[in-house]
């Protein structure tokens, strides 16, 4: 059994991609900074047949990160599918004009540094394993910058950029990269965007394994 850690991973996206790779038989690695919650969501998974277990970490501390990630390696098995989909801080989103340059370290921890150190700690395990994933999920101002969302408009780009050059380099290695982009709101019963069909969308990215950049819905929706 392999695994996929999930790094933020909440009652939306990150429940929803759970059970999804979770009934195609991977375990299931649950990362995020709130211990009761974390833990009661992989409970509630083990009640329903899929092993996970949750792991404490804030993606703003790279090595607390790292740590997490090489914990729930040992526990459950070796990661061959690593998602990255914290959900952003509402203080990253200014004005551009408001935005000063220590107003970017938050976004450039969360959304830069987190990345680099989860993939720095999971690709020698994915070599070994000689195939791995990396699914980045963004808003949609990973693409189109939005005057009022600064922090994230610009830390969004630079991982977008991370991430395609990722997928350029480690395609020869079988070790699939791809950012999945949702537009707007993650939105419960929507047909495109709802948690369950956009881990579908995930699996599917996971299972198809072409192109870098996908979009969960048309930009302008
Ligand atoms: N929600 C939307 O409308 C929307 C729209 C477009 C794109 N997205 C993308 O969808 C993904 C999130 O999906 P979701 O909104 O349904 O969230 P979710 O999976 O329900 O929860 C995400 C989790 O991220 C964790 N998190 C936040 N900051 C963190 C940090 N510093 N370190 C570790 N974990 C952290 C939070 O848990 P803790 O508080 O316990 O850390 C939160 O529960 C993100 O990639 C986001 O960019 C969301």
């Amino acid at each position: 059994m392999t695994t996929i850690a999930i790094i933020g991973a909440g009652p939306g996206l990150g429940a929803a991609v759970a059970r999804r790779f979770g009934r195609e038989g991977h375990a299931v690695a649950l990362v995020a900074r709130n211990p009761e919650r974390t833990v009661a969501l992989a409970a509630d998974l083990t009640g329903e047949g899929i092993t996970a277990r949750g792991v404490v970490a804030d993606v703003r501390d790279p090595e607390a990160l790292a740590a997490a990630l090489a914990e729930a390696g040992e526990a459950l098995g070796p990661i061959e599918v690593l998602q990255y989909s914290p959900v952003p801080q509402p203080e990253f989103m200014r004005p551009v004009l408001d935005t000063t340059h220590a107003d970017l370290v938050g976004p450039v921890e969360f959304s830069v540094y987190g990345p680099v150190a989860a993939v720095q700690q999971v690709l020698p395990g994915m070599r070994e394993l000689g195939r791995g994933t990396i699914l980045l999920v963004n808003g949609g101002t990973a693409v189109v910058p939005h005057p009022d969302r600064a922090g994230t408009s610009i830390a969004f780009a630079a991982e977008s950029a991370y991430g395609h050059l990722l997928h350029d380099t480690l395609a020869a290695d079988g070790i699939h990269v791809a950012q999945l982009v949702i537009p707007g709101a993650i939105i419960p019963g929507h047909h495109r965007k709802a948690p369950a069909v956009l881990a579908d969308t995930l699996w599917q990215l996971h299972r198809d394994r072409h192109g870098y950049r996908h979009f969960a819905d048309d930009l302008d929706a």
